[in-house]
């Protein structure tokens, strides 16, 4: 037998080499789905905007999307009182919750749920990755798009099939392009995304526009994933969910981490067609492997949420007046300076396009998305995200931005006094937000320079 490199040489040597060999790095033995994976787009850049902090500059982060509200007090209130609850919860999620759930999509979008139609999880992000885990198809995603469903369709090897939405039609879906994409493989089957209001443009659909993506679903049979996570913050209260005209192929996705400015929390749910009840159980046989259970001291707190009352009915109303104002306000802004954005309908996202400058921003070097965004961050310290992240392709001169960094405990107080019907002006916007509307200044003034590459 040959000596093992241990047993040969003087002991101190064996004991160097037994000493390295322990700390050797092994193998790197990754799932092919993940290998070459990196955190997304949006930690990169909050990353960066980090360091260039810690450096002295002032960076303003419009990046991350999380919400600048608070909690609301009683919803707090109850996490407070049931900090106690430590048992395991069912896997499907408490009784009481899934009950107030279903509730709150009866009262809210009219949609006949159940409690048995309801799975809760820890985000919705979790329940998204699950579905495509246990359903066997292809997933269709219309960009832009938001970050994570196609990496999660990476990670588990589903095939995805993307659906490029025009400026024209306002980055939605259209019912003819869902028809087109069916026509190429009939019968396949298929889980198709759509998100309104939207993540990474703020857009919602016409009622028109959703009977005629309900008609196209139907038609061909496909699964409808709708993810209003941000239904609730629709800027005049109006959300319409797709299930209305398509009840039996429609899961709702949802949570309580946008209107409720809960994303730490972590839980959020699915409400799923009576007909599907073989999807939520695959889910729930997955969850209970993995997961096990939803924090049982967050369920408890959520059932206060969804059952709403008038504390949250103002909360919200506040919370929408002050995103629709700074969205009319950052829109105008920058419109008149020739970035064009669609005026948003709900949640705190617009979508720019900087196509207006493309000769100018080439003159400079920057001929993609991500060229874009890196100068923005290095040269006026705005953080912004390049559209090629939600699925646009690399040269288009878009970027998505969040308009989220205010102190929004504030931003409630101080439009809680202002009557419902009173114009806001760009006073109160730069006095709520004076660091984001400095940072829109600093957009245009910076796109100013690209126009004349000179100054
Ligand atoms: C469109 C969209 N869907 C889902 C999620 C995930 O939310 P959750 O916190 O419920 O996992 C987000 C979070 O940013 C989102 O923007």
């Amino acid at each position: 037998m040959d000596p093992t490199p241990e047993s040969v040489g003087t002991g101190h040597e064996r004991r160097r080499r037994a000493y390295s060999a322990r700390n050797r790095a092994l193998d790197v033995h990754l799932n092919l789905n993940v290998r070459g994976r990196l955190p997304s787009a949006t930690v990169a850049i909050n990353e960066r905007s980090d360091e260039l902090r810690r450096q002295g500059r002032t960076i303003c982060k419009l990046g991350l999307g999380q919400s600048p509200f608070p909690v609301p007090q009683s919803v707090v209130r109850s996490l407070q009182e049931n900090a106690f609850q430590k048992d395991y919860l069912p896997v499907k999620g408490l009784p009481a919750l899934r009950e107030a759930i279903a509730d709150y999509h009866r009262r809210k979008e009219d949609v006949p749920a159940t409690a048995a139609d309801v799975l809760v999880g820890p985000g919705s992000k979790e329940l998204m990755f699950l579905i495509q885990l246990v359903y066997y198809g292809d997933l269709v995603i219309p960009t832009p798009t938001w970050v994570s469903y196609a990496p999660q369709a990476g990670i588990i090897g589903r095939q995805v099939q993307w659906i490029q939405t025009r400026s024209v039609d306002r980055w939605q879906l259209m019912p003819d392009q869902l028809q087109a994409l069916c026509d190429m493989d009939p019968g396949r089957p298929r889980i198709v995304i759509l998100n309104y209001p939207n993540n990474p443009t703020g857009g919602t659909y016409k009622l028109e526009e959703l009977k005629g993506l309900a008609r196209v679903a139907r038609e061909n049979k496909v699964v409808l994933l709708s993810d209003e996570i941000y239904s609730d913050l629709h800027y005049k209260g109006q959300h319409v969910s797709i299930s209305r005209f398509y009840p039996e192929g429609t899961i709702i996705s949802s949570g309580l981490s946008k209107w409720c400015g809960a994303g730490g929390w972590r839980i959020g749910h699915f409400v799923f067609p009576t007909g599907m009840r073989w999807l939520l159980d695959a889910m729930a046989a997955v969850a209970s492997e993995t997961y096990t259970a939803t924090s049982a001291p967050i369920q408890h707190a959520a059932v206060r949420a969804f059952q709403g009352g008038p504390d949250i009915e103002r909360y919200l109303k506040h919370s929408r007046r002050v995103l629709s104002t700074l969205a009319r306000w950052i829109v105008n802004h920058l419109s008149n300076a020739g970035i064009r954005v669609e005026p948003p309908r709900g949640a705190f996202y617009l979508f720019l396009d900087f196509e207006n400058y493309r000769d100018e921003l080439a003159a400079r070097n920057i001929t993609t998305s991500v060229a874009l965004c890196e100068h923005l961050l290095e040269e006026a310290g705005v953080a912004i995200l390049p559209g090629s992240a939600f699925g646009r392709p690399e040269s288009e001169l878009t970027a998505r931005m969040a308009f989220v960094d205010f102190d929004g405990e504030k931003a409630l107080d101080a439009i809680e006094p202002v009557a419902s019907d009173a114009k806001l002006n760009g006073a109160f916007v730069r006095s709520i937000a004076p660091e984001m509307s400095a940072a829109i200044d600093r957009i245009v003034e910076w796109t100013g320079a690209a126009a004349n590459p000179r100054s």
